[in-house]
């Protein structure tokens, strides 16, 4: 029997085919850049921001340029800088294919320095800040506005701060602010997204949280119940797989809170399992099969744990006890986790950290008083990876 696959993609975002529409949320997006506004587009992890600003950049309408990139491991201002000069041009460039009033424009963009007789000095040190604000006087002079997308932009404030110190980042917030001036926002938006609360990164960095202001925010929640079926519907359409409306309903159920990476994994391990069977028809026991297959495969959930540790270590082991106990508890109230927070001296702020971290992070949700796990796939997780002994 050949097998058609689902079209699922489990870890790297959704493009083209792969890729569902989230409508709203673009509009939403673009509204906020059309308003002239620099947009900080947050969201758990997994719940699909790259995939959606990969979208935005490739589907922009007429004079926007855009580029999107994960800028990650950026970890100076030079390279910070740098990357920033070349994404303009290469937006530009990009544009310029289909417009061709910028091409002798782009053209006469050089990011080197050079000196007066206009030949470059590659022994001196560049100066990319400086070069970045001359780009931008050039870009003012067009009528194209340029909409950069930064993926995982905390994580830069937060490399530069450990590279360059603290200084290097608390100027690299101060300049962030500064391009909240009318007189770049006509023609250069940034788009920053990030899992990891960046107010968080910027508190701990500066001791103020008032650094980022400016942004105008932007959140990403779970898919809700229509759409979760339609994704549903979209990866296994055409596949050999059939799901009938109970078994769509009990996968979506299992999934708990509907994160399209969720709902992609248990997918591709049902039609996994149901591939070796030979068997087209998905019901209940192949569902609950796939779904403690996925479990074994720790690599999967491994850098949700990591995370914590790496960026708020001082608090790991408070985060990871209301983790433990949540697990194994099901829900946790307020109180509960309060008196966790006794235990580890951090009841001053353990409801920032709550609301900053695990709720904002996408690991719990609070639901008439109590928490949750968003996604029954990481609590199962947790319990087996961070076991309850005696
Ligand atoms: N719009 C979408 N259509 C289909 N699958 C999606 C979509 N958004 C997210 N996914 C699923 O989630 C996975 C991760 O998507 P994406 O990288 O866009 O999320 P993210 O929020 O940027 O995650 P991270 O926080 O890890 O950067 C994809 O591999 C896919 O399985
Ligand atoms: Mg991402």
């Amino acid at each position: 029997m050949s097998w058609k696959r689902a079209n699922t993609i489990t870890g790297p975002t959704a493009e083209g085919s792969k890729y569902f529409k989230r409508d709203k949320v673009e509009r939403r997006i673009w509204r906020k850049i059309m308003d002239n506004h620099h947009v900080l587009f947050l969201a758990p992890r997994r719940v699909g921001k790259s995939s959606i600003v990969i979208e935005m950049a490739r589907t922009a309408p007429e004079g926007y340029a855009c580029i999107w990139q994960n800028i990650q491991s950026d970890n100076s201002i030079p390279i910070f800088y740098k990357r920033m000069c070349d994404m303009i041009k290469e937006s530009l460039d990009i544009y310029s294919k289909t417009t061709s009033s910028l091409r002798e424009f782009v053209k006469g963009i050089k990011i080197t320095k050079v000196s007066k007789d206009g030949v470059s000095i590659d022994t001196v040190e560049i100066d990319y800040r400086e070069q970045f604000f001359n780009l931008l006087e050039k870009v003012k002079e067009t009528e194209v506005k340029v909409v950069l997308f930064l993926d995982e932009f905390p994580d830069v404030v937060w490399n530069i701060f450990k590279h360059e110190g603290e200084a290097a980042a608390e100027k690299l917030l101060a300049d962030i602010r500064s391009l909240d001036d009318e007189k770049f926002k006509r023609n250069f938006i940034l788009v920053l997204l990030g899992s990891v609360g960046l107010s968080h990164i910027v508190k701990k960095i500066t001791g103020r949280d008032d650094r980022v202001n400016n942004l105008h925010k932007e959140y990403l929640y779970a898919l809700n119940d229509q759409e979760a079926k339609e994704l549903l519907r979209q990866l296994t359409k055409g596949a050999t797989m059939q799901v009938d409306a109970q078994a769509e309903a009990y996968l979506l159920n299992k999934m708990g809170h509907h994160i399209p990476y969720f709902i992609q994994l248990l997918v591709e391990e049902c039609d996994e399992l149901l591939e070796e069977d030979e068997i087209p028809h998905l019901d209940s026991r192949t569902i609950d099969k796939a779904y403690s297959r996925l479990l074994q495969k720790n690599e999967r959930f491994t850098d949700w744990d990591s995370r914590l540790s790496k960026y708020f270590p001082e608090k790991y082991p408070f985060l990871l006890e209301v983790l433990r106990e949540c697990a194994y508890q099901n829900t946790l109230t307020i109180q509960e986790i309060f008196n966790i927070s006794k235990k580890h001296q951090n009841d001053l702020e353990f409801k920032k950290d709550l609301d900053d971290i695990l709720v904002a992070d996408g690991y719990l949700f609070e639901e008439g008083g109590r928490y949750r796990f968003n996604s029954p796939l990481l609590r199962d997780w947790w319990k087996n990876r961070h076991p309850k002994l005696l």
